[in-house]
């Protein structure tokens, strides 16, 4: 597998647009969505620590976890501004403003966890969109993380996509899991991550687009009859930089976060790797829990429905092209 170096294209290109400052000291602000104890959170606090080392302590970075800088489009908009400096953002988000990131969402992209990781840190495809950041957003893109791929929870059971059809899904919001849903019939419901468990709970939701990791972690299997496993999306994060704050950052800090930060989302595809050997196993000796694998047929024509949309938005040939040759 040849592994493609972090930032190397996209921090080449972000150093075009903003020439390397002074290497004066600097307190800064990541912010993330996630809650401590989830592994986006720890591998951030461990950039952290790396920085201040590798810097001798001038730089610092303090991590806001747990949408406390606000919601990612909040930290996106601070970012642009250099209110905040850094930040493990999903792709949903990234895609809402670029949509070529939608490709990344391709249905049925991969099999597995450890394919998707796999993917992320080899395509050329990934890391030319990291490439578009600096123009379209103002952030300087390092590399990819993810969260887990998405699988379906379902407190209703389900057995074939037609039981799906009308029911109501919780969904990170962005517009290529909008159409996928919109496609198979199901009520796409918008919800962040700290109000699933109560919807799920309360009968707001029917079911839940989720990765294998929070279903075991946060529960959400408690309330389920089915869970999907459908592989049917990657979820991928990126680790990003505020193009002001990269602006000031001399070539040597550049390089320190480039590869620091690097090193630490290479720590989340890792461990997202592991997930499907520790939590699919738990998952499937849960008592009175129907685990229901499919693949890409279980949804019929859906997935070229969804590509007829896409295709010419996004680099979704390419990508495809580059997942089948793993
Ligand atoms: C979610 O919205 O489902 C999610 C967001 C960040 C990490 C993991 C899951």
């Amino acid at each position: 597998m040849k592994r493609l170096l972090h930032a190397t294209v996209a921090t080449a290109a972000a150093i075009g647009l903003f020439a390397a400052g002074s290497a004066g000291a600097k307190e800064m602000k990541m912010g993330l969505i996630t809650p401590p104890p989830h592994i986006w959170t720890k591998e951030a606090q461990a950039f952290a620590e790396d920085l201040k080392a590798a810097t001798g302590g001038r730089h610092t970075v303090v991590v806001y976890p747990s949408r406390q800088l606000g919601n990612e489009a909040e930290v996106l908009q601070q970012m642009q501004s250099g209110a905040v400096d850094l930040a493990f953002m999903t792709v949903a988000e990234i895609s809402n403003r670029v949509p070529e990131f939608s490709a990344l969402f391709t249905p049925f992209l991969v099999d597995d966890n450890a394919e998707a990781a796999k993917l992320l840190k080899t395509s050329k495809t990934a890391r030319g969109l990291l490439e578009m950041l600096p123009a379209k957003v103002g952030v300087v893109g390092i590399g990819y993380g993810m969260a887990g791929v998405r699988q379906i929870v379902s407190a209703t059971p389900i057995a074939s996509a037609a039981d799906l059809k009308g029911r109501k899904i919780r969904v990170t919001p962005f517009a290529a899991t909008r159409d996928f849903n919109t496609i198979l019939g199901t009520a796409p419901t918008p919800m962040p991550l700290p109000d699933v468990y109560d919807a799920l709970a309360n009968g707001q939701v029917d079911a839940i687009e989720m990765d294998l990791e929070l279903t075991i972690k946060l529960k959400y299997w408690e309330l389920a009859k089915t869970v999907l496993i459908s592989n049917q999306m990657m979820f991928p994060m990126v680790g990003i930089v505020s193009g002001r704050t990269w602006r000031d950052l001399s070539a040597e800090d550049r390089a320190a976060i480039t590869e620091l930060m690097g090193k630490r989302l290479d720590n989340v595809l890792d461990q997202t790797e592991e997930v499907e050997r520790t939590f699919l196993p738990m998952l499937k000796e849960k008592e009175g829990l129907q685990v229901l694998e499919v693949d890409q047929s279980f949804y019929g024509d859906s997935v070229t429905e969804w590509e007829k949309i896409w295709t010419p938005k996004a680099p979704v040939e390419a990508i495809r092209a580059e997942a089948a040759a793993l």
